[in-house]
């Protein structure tokens, strides 16, 4: 039992007992989206209508971000399809790069500016040190992928 504690003590995200609630801005409550960054976002909203009965809840431009995207439900959570505005933007480059495919992941949080402290006090690489606006009026964040395995994560306090 002791090593067990001992081992969750180790995580910047927990204190001295494993206990999460010192961190309680940081909590991600939900996958709030998966990304995947597409070429042509009509054609891959098509293909999501044909393969799962699905279609997109919103599309929206989001020039923050370079991307026009498409929010399609799926359970509680999102399947988000990208598609750049450009090859300059952040997601042309990536396409450019390494082809179409899964881009980020996003956590629902409840207070943004709260989990962004936390993650810098954990020791996470943040992309953005401030929130900004992105689709649907949320603020969201990005954590460096060299924080976690390669992840790009971004973070979501929905409006
Ligand atoms: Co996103």
């Amino acid at each position: 039992m002791r090593g067990r504690r001992n081992r969750w003590a180790r995580s910047p995200l927990v204190d001295a007992r494993g206990a999460p609630a010192t961190v309680s801005g940081v909590l991600p409550y939900n996958i709030d989206h998966v990304a995947i960054a597409v070429r042509d976002l009509e054609e891959a909203v098509e293909r999501h209508m044909q393969l799962y009965g699905v279609e997109p809840l919103s599309t929206e431009v989001v020039e923050s971000q370079g991307v026009i995207e498409a929010m399609i439900p799926i359970g509680g959570s999102y399947v988000q399809l990208i598609q750049p505005l450009g090859p300059e933007t952040p997601v042309g480059r990536f396409i450019e790069r390494r082809g179409e495919g899964l881009h980020h992941l996003a956590f629902a949080v409840s207070d943004i500016d709260d989990a962004l402290r936390s993650l810098a006090e954990a020791g996470a690489v943040l992309v953005d040190e401030e929130p900004r606006t992105g689709g649907r009026g949320a603020r969201i964040a990005f954590v460096h992928p060299r924080t976690m395995a390669g992840t790009l994560v971004e973070l979501v306090e929905l409006p």
